[in-house]
């Protein structure tokens, strides 16, 4: 029987986890190979954390570092430094990482360092802004990785470009999606619904984590008012994170249709998105989400890790700041939004592609 960790430390590592261990726990792999879930503790409020393991059924963690918040190289450092101690006790056959956040790059040093064999789910994606703390992460854990699953062409050319053998990269598609298909006949209303009057396609859902939106007051408040004031009166649902809050407080909140509501359970937020008649955001993730459910979508950012959203999906990236609302807003009111397609291999088999691979790699 061969070991894997699996690693998790953020709210957007849960839903990739999830399928695979659905995948591991149920298909012939059981026998063949068992795992260890690892939960760095990067975040930890049970609003980012608990309930996407209670909603996803995932199981307790075998392991939890509990690292908890910090500057990057403390978090980074921390995690490194707790697995290190882990691996050398016990070490796993491989080291599973997921996505780009400061938790998949310090597992994958710490297993590296001591000669795990390393795979990266979600490889090769490039936005090519090296100011993204996650950019750095994407390229410092590629450049150690033994095998590399992709989620797209473009993610496996630039892995080629970068001189990786194309023999270490399987193209299998997207986790992430694989979790919204599963899950999404359970979606759900949030419990505020009600009390806002929220009616289907009469509403637009909006987020903003990034440090790059959030850190600078003026530009996030001008964000927030292009979104309000040309709405064309829709509420404006705005689940709120713990760094986006710290911004808020600073500022004079004075939208009178934006509703800020706490950071959404997974079957919560995606009810929303799915019934919205749009979303403007940040946020990588909720772009490939929001191509699959067909609901246009708007990135306040320059760049994207994920062109396939824009040229096939929903996507469009209108910048870091607010001066393209307007005219993307008359668009998406008007009905005049581009219709998207679903990329190649978003299909749901994400995690049996994956695990096959993982056979081949481990048992064979
Ligand atoms: C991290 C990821 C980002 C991802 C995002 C999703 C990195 C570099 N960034 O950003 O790619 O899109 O998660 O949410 O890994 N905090 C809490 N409770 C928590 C966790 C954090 O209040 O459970 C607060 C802390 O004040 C912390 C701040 O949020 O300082 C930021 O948390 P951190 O994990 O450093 O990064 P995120 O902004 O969440």
């Amino acid at each position: 029987m061969k070991s894997i960790d699996l690693v998790a430390g953020a709210r957007p590592n849960f839903m990739k986890i999830a399928p695979l261990i659905k995948t591991l726990q149920s298909s012939d792999s059981r026998g063949k190979i068992s795992f260890r879930l690892l939960h760095t503790g990067q975040h930890y409020d049970p609003e980012l954390s608990g309930v996407f393991f209670e909603q996803l059924g995932i199981p307790e963690p075998a392991i939890n570092l509990k690292v908890g918040s910090g500057s990057h190289a403390e978090q980074t450092g921390a995690i490194m430094h707790a697995y290190e101690k882990i691996i050398s006790e016990s070490p796993p056959d491989m080291c599973v990482v997921v996505g780009d956040v400061n938790s998949t790059l310090a597992c994958a040093i710490a297993a590296k360092k001591q000669c795990v064999s390393l795979a990266h789910i979600e490889a090769g994606i490039r936005s090519g802004d090296r100011t993204m703390p996650e950019e750095i992460n994407r390229i410092v854990t590629d450049s150690i990785s033994d095998w590399f699953f992709t989620t797209s062409e473009d993610a496996g050319d630039n892995l080629l470009k970068e001189g990786v053998d194309p023999n270490k990269v399987f193209f299998v598609g997207n986790l992430m999606i694989d979790n919204l298909l599963i899950n999404r006949a359970r979606l759900r209303r949030p419990h505020f619904w009600g009390k806002y009057g929220l009616k289907p396609q009469r509403y637009l859902v909006l987020t903003l984590h990034r440090p790059a939106t959030v850190d600078c007051l003026d530009s996030f408040k001008a964000i927030i008012g292009a979104v309000s004031s040309n709405s064309g009166g829709l509420p404006v649902v705005f689940p709120v994170h713990p760094r986006t809050a710290k911004t808020l407080m600073k500022i004079d909140k004075n939208f009178s249709n934006v509703i800020f509501v706490d950071p959404q359970p997974y079957l919560e937020f995606n009810y929303l998105v799915s019934n919205s008649i749009g979303v403007i955001t940040d946020s990588g993730g909720i772009s490939e989400e929001a191509t699959v459910m067909n609901i246009p979508c708007m990135t306040m950012r320059d760049s994207t890790e994920r062109p396939e959203t824009i040229s096939i999906g929903t996507n469009e990236l209108l910048g870091t700041d607010a001066t393209r609302i307007p005219e993307a807003m008359e668009r998406l009111l008007n009905h005049q939004w581009k219709h998207g397609a679903i990329p190649e291999k978003w299909d749901g088999m994400a995690a049996s592609r994956i695990i096959s691979a993982f056979e081949t790699i481990l048992c064979s």
